[in-house]
């Protein structure tokens, strides 16, 4: 008689064998537009910004969308996707749950990378450096620039923290909904946000940028710079540190 375990188990390895052919076949070409010396400007930001111009004209999906990587204490890493929302010579911004998994990393580990990619323009940039809290002021700003119903939501998950069903989410989402809005989705009261959500501010030191090239032979031009002690009140003098540019094999 077969054995069902090993029918299933034969079957399963077909499958992933054929499953990782395909996988393994996927490829595209990228075309020959470069990325040369020549349109380096002194500063990354710069380039970034035009990058970013360019992701939004190409209509890329979310172009602000960007995955942030941190460490634990031992070094493991974790990585996911939060939303760029500012930008400038101070560095890049995105908001979170200060209770979060990532924050837990950043409270020992501050430093992380983020990683763009936008495929119409073959394009990929790499971020790094060390990451501090945005002052409150700025985190309030853009919490109140906020939707009601993102401001609820910020308010009610318990971000990383394990739920036992999705119905207990609900169930606080409609509470909070009811006590801050009326039937037609008006505030009724001011939504504070919590001390426990606001933004992170990766100040960067060095930034790769990527371009796509037909054989694989990629573009690949990185900028440097030494950071140094840093503090609220030093991150508008950024934008004078010198960076260093050199370019990488693919
Ligand atoms: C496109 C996209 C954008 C996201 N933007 C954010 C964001 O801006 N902030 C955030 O806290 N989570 C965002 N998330 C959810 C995170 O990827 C992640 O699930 C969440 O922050 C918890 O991560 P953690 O447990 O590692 O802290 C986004 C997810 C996706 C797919």
């Amino acid at each position: 008689m077969t054995n069902p375990c090993v029918c299933a188990l034969q079957s399963a390895s077909k499958l992933s064998t054929s499953a990782n052919l395909t996988v393994a076949s996927l490829r595209v070409n990228y075309s020959n537009q470069g990325l040369d010396e020549t349109q380096l400007t002194p500063d990354p930001i710069a380039l970034f910004s035009t990058w970013f111009d360019q992701a939004r004209s190409a209509q890329e999906h979310e172009p602000n969308a960007m995955c942030l990587s941190t460490a634990d204490e031992s070094g493991r890493p974790s990585a996911r996707m939060v939303l760029l929302k500012a930008f400038d010579q101070r560095g890049f911004v995105w908001y979170t749950n200060y209770q979060s998994r990532k924050a837990s990393n950043l409270s020992r580990n501050p430093f992380a990378s983020l990683t763009f990619w936008w495929p119409t323009m073959e394009r990929s940039v790499r971020i790094e450096g060390p990451v501090v809290r945005v002052p409150v002021e700025e985190s309030d700003a853009y919490f109140h620039s906020r939707p009601p119903s993102s401001r609820l939501g910020a308010i009610v998950s318990d971000q990383s923290k394990e739920i036992k069903n999705r119905q207990l989410l609900e169930l606080r989402w409609q509470e909070l909904q009811d006590a801050h809005l009326d039937d037609d989705g008006q505030l009724t009261r001011p939504i504070e946000r919590p001390s426990h959500w606001g933004g992170y501010r990766l100040i960067p030191d060095r930034i790769e940028f990527w371009k796509g090239r037909s054989a694989r032979l990629h573009d690949r031009i990185v900028y440097q710079r030494d950071l140094p002690e840093l503090s609220d009140h030093n991150l508008d003098q950024l934008a004078k540190l010198q960076w260093a540019t050199k370019r990488l094999q693919p």
